[in-house]
């Protein structure tokens, strides 16, 4: 039996879609029912709770093997999730598989790669069998500028020229359903990126090609960000991302890996691909 978290969200959900589809035994740890009621119709066993509850954790993972740890960004992350892998370790599980980042590494510079590194450590520490999952930015970010793509031909984000390989979050899905039931994966970090790097104004590119109309990207200063997304995101949260994003724009994640392609047998999906699948959502 394999428990997932985050079946309600972009990562999560794709994960459980395709391990469904393989026929798994599942149970997921999920805080609002109503959310997850396809899930139930697949035969999904669901346990109700929020993952810092202890008793809810240890109820989740009784007669568990594997589980699948995912938690979005924010102050409480890393604190939740080494809670976590110390409940797995008390209920005998034997493999966990995290959700981390590709900027997660030894030397990461900001608050939630280094978060995801000291969690991947803790994991390592934990004498449980590991996997790590580490995606580049995924494509469905994109989705959040859909309406300024669909209103007015273009898009703001603070990357500057900033690079990344943007992954489709359907082969994240894909990789972390193929790490939880296939072998030979413990003692792996798996780097997952798309096919190609690109700027954000050759992502504008992508959209124009695939719309058959022009579409901009306006770089945003990082202040008019960070004053836009104030209030909205909590004040630890902003800080790391108005950072991480910085990041991208100076440096970027400017590199792709052949792992999708080793570990799915096929090769990964490309930006325009997922801009005609998400179509009706970006046409004016
Ligand atoms: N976005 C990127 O480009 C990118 C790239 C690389 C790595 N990542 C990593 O991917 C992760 C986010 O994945 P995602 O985008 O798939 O997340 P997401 O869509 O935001 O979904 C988050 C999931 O976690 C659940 N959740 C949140 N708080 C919880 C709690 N306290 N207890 C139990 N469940 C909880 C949510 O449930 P509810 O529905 O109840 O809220 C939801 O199912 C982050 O760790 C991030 O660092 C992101």
């Amino acid at each position: 039996m394999i428990l997932l978290t985050g079946v309600t969200g972009k990562i999560g959900g794709e994960t459980a879609r395709q391990l469904i589809a393989r026929g798994a035994k599942l149970r997921a740890l999920v805080r609002d029912v109503a959310k997850a009621a396809d899930l139930k119709a697949a035969g999904v066993e669901r346990v109700v709770g929020d993952i810092a509850d202890v008793d809810t954790v240890r109820r989740a993972l009784t007669g568990i093997e594997k589980a699948f740890l995912l938690l979005p960004n924010g102050e409480q992350q890393e604190a939740s999730e080494k809670q976590f892998t110390d409940l797995c370790v008390a209920a005998g599980v034997k493999h966990l598989v995290k959700m981390s980042s590709m900027e997660a590494t030894a030397t990461a510079q900001t608050p939630i790669p280094r978060a995801h590194w000291a969690v991947e450590e803790y994991i390592r520490a934990s004498g449980l069998a590991w996997t790590m999952v580490k995606p580049n930015f995924f494509m469905q970010n994109l989705l959040a500028s859909a309406k300024s793509i669909r209103e007015q031909d273009k898009f703001s984000l603070p990357m500057g020229q900033g690079t990344t390989g943007m992954a489709d979050a359907r082969d994240i899905g894909a990789v972390c359903a193929e790490v939880l039931t296939g072998t030979g994966h413990a003692g792996k970090s798996h780097e997952i990126t798309g096919p190609e790097v690109l700027t954000f104004s050759q992502v504008a590119e992508r959209f124009s090609e695939v719309l058959g109309r022009k579409i901009e990207y306006v770089p945003m200063p990082m202040a008019q960000f960070r004053e836009r997304m104030t209030g909205i995101l909590k004040p630890w949260h902003l800080n790391a991302v108005c950072q991480l994003f910085q990041e991208i724009a100076d440096i970027g994640l400017d590199h792709t890996t052949g792992t999708f392609r080793q570990l799915i047998g096929r090769e990964p999906i490309p930006l325009r691909q997922f801009i005609r699948d998400h179509e009706a959502l970006f046409r004016a």
